[in-house]
């Protein structure tokens, strides 16, 4: 049962496109399930740094095709601008080494504009989205007025559906949030043009990939965002509009029950947020400011699709605990064990107390986390640089502490831990 999914278990960069590049020296084929350009992936192999939005990480190993699935939402000029940094960058994008589904749907500078005017109407209740067009996007997409690549292969429907789509949106951009509207021509114009480059890798996703699956060949899903930003089970509404548990992968590339192998939950060693909405570990300060780095170097707490600057804090183990349950998480990946050298203590979160009440699984999920105190473990720091350990053996016994106290919190084994970006940064741990 050779298909293996990897998730988020957070709110999104977790360092889930660097575990991806890395697992997908074993994979055929890599594909996104989930979400748009809002996410921001990054590779690093010794002196490239990739940042992925659309395609997927594994596309950096030579061998694998990327696949971007029907649940996933396409701004066709976002996409030909990421196959071009590639191409020059020396990764070699054909037909045959990434195919889109015919499902997928398209972000039009319609659903971008409407983003925009529908955060600027939020005020104080703002989300603090990407400004992507990604919540409106599948919101013509469950209104069943969305425009999918299967449009594109008949040019006159193809006008057609744009037009009545932008005309649609300028109603509301116009009549409900007084914007400015989108000019259709303009809007049809630029993605026929679009269209012509993209066609060719239009493809029947699900069916080649349950074809390869039924030949034995392995298959990696690769999570966007992350599980607390969930439509469904995340920190709503403080979340994406689309699907980022494990479920997600199996309807956002039409693969159905039964192939699954292992679903590989990426955490942060810390927890981050990037936007708006519940953070009960949330630190401020001199901590704060440790934790995210001064942006001086790539991997500082900065966003990489937005540059905005990351909420920090201590690790959420009630957190983690829900993620796992959510997604049936079997193993985990532990990014950025690097980052807490040099701190004296390190706390983490493995309770909640409401009302004098001790709560390690939230009573309703993580939409309102309001009244719930965290309990804090605490635990010594080290001062050792990690970023040449490859050994378990060789962390500091306070490292190995701290990882070990997760995951027998969890209940999870820790198969995988990173001390630094790069594709060897890693130790594999039995
Ligand atoms: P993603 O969205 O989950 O793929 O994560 P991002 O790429 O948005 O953010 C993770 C950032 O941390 C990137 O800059 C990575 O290069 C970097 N990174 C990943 N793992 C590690 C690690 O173990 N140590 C350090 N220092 N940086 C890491
Ligand atoms: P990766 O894949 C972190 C956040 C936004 C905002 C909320 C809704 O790199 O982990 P949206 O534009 O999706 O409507 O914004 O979700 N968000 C992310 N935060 N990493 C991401 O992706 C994110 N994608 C969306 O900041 O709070
Ligand atoms: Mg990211």
């Amino acid at each position: 049962m050779p298909l293996d999914i990897v998730v988020g278990t957070q709110w999104g960069d977790e360092g889930k496109g660097r575990f991806v590049d890395l697992l997908a020296a074993d994979a055929d084929y890599v594909a996104r399930f989930n979400g748009g350009d809002n996410a921001g992936h990054t590779v690093t192999v010794g002196s490239q740094t990739f940042k992925l939005h659309l395609i997927p990480s594994g596309i950096i190993q030579p061998h694998s095709v990327g696949v971007i699935g029907n649940g996933v939402v396409v701004c066709p000029e976002i996409l030909i601008n990421e196959i071009k940094i590639l191409l020059a960058a020396g990764v070699e994008i054909t037909p045959q080494r990434l195919q889109i589904s015919y499902g997928a749907h398209l972000i039009t500078p319609a659903h971008i504009a409407l983003d925009k005017a529908q955060e600027q109407a939020r005020g104080k209740t703002m989300i603090g989205t990407t400004l992507r067009g990604i919540g409106p996007a599948y919101t013509s997409k469950v209104s069943r007025a969305g425009i999918r690549f299967l449009d594109m292969l008949d040019a006159g429907n193809f006008e057609t559906r744009i037009n009545r789509h932008v005309t649609e949106v300028n109603d509301h951009l116009t009549k409900l949030y007084q914007a400015e509207p989108i000019n259709p021509k303009r809007v049809i114009d630029d993605l026929c043009q679009y269209s012509d480059e993209i066609t060719p890798y239009i493809s029947d996703v699900s069916s080649l990939l349950t074809g390869a699956l039924k030949q034995g060949r392995r298959v990696l899903a690769e999570g966007a965002q992350g599980t607390l930003l969930d439509l469904d089970h995340g920190t709503y509404p403080f979340v994406t509009s689309s699907t980022p548990t494990a479920g997600g992968a199996l309807v956002g590339l039409g693969i159905g029950m039964g192939y699954g192998d292992r679903v590989i939950g990426v955490t942060k060693s810390f927890q981050t947020r990037v936007g708006s909405g519940p953070f009960p570990t949330e630190l401020e300060g001199d901590l704060a400011h440790k934790l995210r780095g001064t942006g001086e170097q790539p991997w500082d707490e900065f966003g990489t699709t937005t540059g905005r600057p990351r909420r920090v804090g201590w690790l959420d183990l009630v957190l983690l605990r829900y993620a796992a349950r959510i997604n049936g998480i079997n193993e985990l990946a532990l990014t950025k064990l690097d980052i807490l050298s040099g701190f004296d203590q390190l706390f983490i979160c493995t309770g909640y107390r409401k009302d004098n009440q001790t709560h390690l699984e939230l009573p309703f999920g993580p939409g309102n986390l309001d009244g719930f105190d965290p309990i804090y473990e605490e635990f010594p720091g080290w001062e050792q640089d990690l970023t040449s350990v490859r050994k378990w053996e060789e962390l500091p016994a306070a490292a190995r502490s701290y990882v070990l106290s997760i995951e027998q919190l969890i209940g999870v084994k820790i198969k995988l831990i990173s001390v630094g970006p790069e594709r060897e940064q890693v130790i594999e741990k039995n």
